[in-house]
């Protein structure tokens, strides 16, 4: 078990009654610890060529500009509705209560691009799965997916396609 296990909080009933909200805040806040995870993030992709890591707002910022630096590719924000300029391309996707939208910018990355999705939580799977369809709406070819925690209960990993690898540092 990797170390920074030890440094996600679970919150039960945050942000509402019968959630057990994973709090990251304390493993951001050890240098070790973040350190630690963005190489566990990064390793899979040693050999693979990336062009850029692609983050989901808010959390998956943290991670996915952490990684491109360390893998030296750009970063490109997968931004909740209304933040970007236009042009922009967005996907709609349902959440647990109501829908969300998510866009990137027109011209944020060449047609073909070779790029990684990353987020901290993988849950219902729904922001995930807009995050990829959004990109290959925007021409881009996702290579692969991470997250720092899985929670295998609610299924998420269903919503993405098997052929796409999808790895997860942490499972719960
Ligand atoms: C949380 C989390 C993931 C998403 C996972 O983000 O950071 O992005 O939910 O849920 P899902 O797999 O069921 O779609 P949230 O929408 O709460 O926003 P935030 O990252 O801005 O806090
Ligand atoms: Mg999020």
């Amino acid at each position: 078990m990797p170390a920074f296990d030890q440094l996600i909080r679970d919150v039960p009933d945050f942000p509402k009654p019968g959630v057990v909200f994973k709090d990251i805040g304390p493993l951001l806040a050890d240098p070790i610890g973040f350190a630690s995870c963005i190489t566990a993030l990064v390793a899979p992709w040693r050999d693979v060529p990336v062009d850029a890591v692609c983050g989901i707002e808010s959390r998956g910022f943290i991670f996915g500009s952490a990684m491109a630096l360390a893998m030296q590719t750009g970063f490109v924000p997968l931004r909740k509705v209304g933040k970007l300029p236009p042009p922009t391309i967005g996907v709609d996707y349902d959440l647990e209560y109501g829908s969300a939208r998510l866009e990137i910018g027109a011209q944020g990355l060449p047609a073909g691009a070779r790029v990684l999705l990353i987020d901290d939580v993988l849950a219902t799977g729904g922001t995930l799965d807009a995050g990829r369809r959004l990109l290959e709406q925007a021409g881009a070819r996702v290579i692969g997916a991470g997250v720092v925690i899985e929670i295998d209960a609610l299924a998420g990993r269903k919503r993405w396609p098997e052929a796409i690898p999808l790895r997860a540092l942490l499972h719960c």
